[in-house]
């Protein structure tokens, strides 16, 4: 089995034990996600169901359109009933690293809306420690006239290297679906307070959100090469 299988059965077994009837569903962002929302659009056709159908980012809402499921909002609803979402790193407590597609600003926002959150990954995300497996660091979004001072300011809090990140098709930096910059920090320090280091990072002006997910996944599922689903909650 492949590592896009992988992905495929934490999807399915996802999407199977959490969407409902009726339900309000925030939908992540990213490779794996891509699989849940084939399973939904199938279940949604066979056992037509009524699913609305929040996105995280850009990419999520022309998954939407693209398997004709119902497109929501926040403004009409606020209160989200699960979100299945992927993530580029899950530490045993589920503190969770996203942001690798750059869509981490939405995705915190509709999983902070969310009664659950449920991660669905491959089995390379699933580590005991931040940092063990997933080497390019935790994504920061910032204001982009900010992004010199705030680099400057975590390095001198915390250590490590902040990376602007560029884009592969066009010269200079990524612009995220919100209009502003990446910055990478690549730490050095795996044991760090997640939560209290989130905080800080939040205090500086200019950051819009951190890729650090802390008390917030409810469950995640690891698919692994033999078919079978790792569980973790
Ligand atoms: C998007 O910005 C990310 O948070 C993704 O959810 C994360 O990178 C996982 O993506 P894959 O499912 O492609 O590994």
């Amino acid at each position: 089995m492949s590592l896009e299988q992988a992905k495929q059965v934490a999807a399915s077994r996802a999407v199977d034990e959490f969407v409902t009837n009726n339900c309000i569903f925030g939908v992540g962002s990213g490779s794996t996600v891509v699989y849940a929302v084939q399973r939904l659009a199938e279940r949604v056709e066979t056992e037509n169901l009524k699913v609305t159908c929040i996105p995280t980012s850009f990419q999520a809402k022309q998954l939407i359109v693209k398997h004709n499921l119902v497109l929501g909002e926040l403004d009409t609803n606020p209160e989200i009933d699960v979100t299945i979402d992927g993530a580029d790193e899950v530490d045993s407590n589920l503190t969770l690293i996203k942001g690798g597609g750059g869509c981490l600003l939405q995705e915190k926002i509709v999983a902070s809306c969310s009664k659950k959150l449920i991660v669905i990954a491959d089995y390379t995300k699933d580590s005991a420690k931040l940092g063990d497996r997933y080497k390019k660091g935790i994504p920061i979004e910032v204001v982009p006239m900010a992004y010199v001072p705030i680099r400057n300011k975590i390095a001198a809090l915390y250590g490590g290297e902040l990376k602007l990140r560029s884009a592969v098709a066009k010269a200079g930096p990524v612009v995220t679906d919100n209009g502003n910059f990446i910055l990478d920090w690549l730490f050095t320090n795996q044991d760090l307070d997640w939560e209290t280091v989130d905080r800080n990072i939040k205090m500086i002006p200019g950051v819009v959100e951190t890729g650090l997910f802390v008390k917030m996944c409810h469950k995640a599922y690891f698919g692994h090469p033999e078919g079978n689903v790792v569980e973790r909650s």
